[in-house]
């Protein structure tokens, strides 16, 4: 059981106070009826609860999906542009959720965000070896020595040990479907120079077993109820 003040919190409405200013101004129902009282107490586990109007269910940890556009930061402080997190509501960003890597600034497609630190952990270890998956288009078309290349191991500036991808397959004179299972900086960018040719555009569709779903449309979030998925490593 749980204090309704104290779930509240867990799920991101802010502090002590705010809280306790927001039960008390009759914002808050569960269940479907108001509660004014900070300290009636209630079993989380799949508990619903409106703020406001808005409904949620209460989520031990928060894992979400974005649809990344062009032109977002994968940033908390973002320098120059829009941020990823400006896409997620206030109580998501008040559970402290990070997104699980970052994808760079022109990178569209499957980013996650949690607030679990073992899960951003987990998948993000080189050990664990999960697989993503890129759609990239190139600026020129692509040759089977290429794919040879990309397939056999690049080497990169700052690691003499070559770069395999797991999979790469053409789709077109300039597309390929490129599965990578590290998560160094700029890595497809810099396997796709380092075979001789360009990115034009990157897109992410999936991480380990999770696929961007095509319903979700650019720029928006939806919640993940089996993330281990995301966990799934090669086979
Ligand atoms: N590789 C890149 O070069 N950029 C990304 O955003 C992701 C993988």
């Amino acid at each position: 059981m749980m204090e309704l003040e104290r779930l509240l919190r867990s799920q991101g409405f802010g502090s002590r106070a705010e809280t306790r200013a927001l039960i008390w101004a009759a914002r808050v129902s569960v269940a479907g009826e108001i509660c004014e009282d900070p300290v009636a107490r209630f079993d989380p586990q799949g508990l619903r609860f409106a703020v406001d109007g808005v409904e949620w269910t209460y989520r031990k940890f928060a894992y979400l999906a974005l649809n990344k556009p062009d032109g977002y930061e994968c940033s908390q402080r973002p320098l120059q542009h829009p941020s990823v997190y400006s896409l997620l509501p206030a109580a998501v960003l008040g559970r402290g959720v990070q997104a699980v890597g970052r994808l760079d600034l022109d990178t569209t497609g499957l980013l996650l965000l949690t607030d679990d630190g073992a899960f951003i952990h987990k998948c993000t270890s080189p050990r664990k070896r999960v697989p993503k998956v890129y759609q990239v288009e190139t600026r020129h078309a692509i040759n089977a020595e290429q794919v040879a290349a990309l397939l056999g191991g690049v080497v990169l500036h700052d690691d003499p040990q070559p770069i395999a991808a797991t999979a790469c397959v053409q789709l077109d004179e300039r597309r390929l479907r490129l599965t990578v299972t590290q998560g160094r900086y700029h890595l497809v960018k810099r396997m796709i120079a380092a075979s001789g040719n360009r990115v034009e555009a990157l897109h992410r569709l999936s991480i380990g077993a999770l696929e961007l779903p095509d319903s979700l449309a650019v720029g928006q979030w939806m919640w993940l109820d089996s993330p281990e998925q995301a966990l799934q490593a090669e086979g």
